[in-house]
């Protein structure tokens, strides 16, 4: 059975301490962890990986002045 719990838990908290480095981390491991159930449930074929483009491609993020 593959651990889901464990990459969750630390996702948490690396958003409730704000930490980019623990989500980056915890985003990897749980990444591993979403294809390692699907290779033990005979879905392997469904890998995930980590995104590479913002699926909101027409709007911009930047900070702006009120
Ligand atoms: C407990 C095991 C398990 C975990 C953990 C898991 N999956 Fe899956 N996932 C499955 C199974 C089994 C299927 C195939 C379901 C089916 O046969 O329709 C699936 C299917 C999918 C599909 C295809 C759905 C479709 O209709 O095409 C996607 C996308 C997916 N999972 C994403 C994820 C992501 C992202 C994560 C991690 C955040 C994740 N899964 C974690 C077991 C799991």
């Amino acid at each position: 059975m593959v651990q889901f719990d464990q990459p969750l838990v630390v996702l948490q908290d690396a958003i409730k301490q704000k930490s980019a480095v623990k989500f980056a981390q915890g985003y990897a491991d749980l990444t591993l962890a979403c294809s390692g159930c699907h290779k033990s449930a005979g879905v392997g074929f469904i890998a995930i990986k980590k995104p590479t483009s913002s699926p909101f491609c027409d709007q911009t993020f930047e900070p702006v002045a009120r």
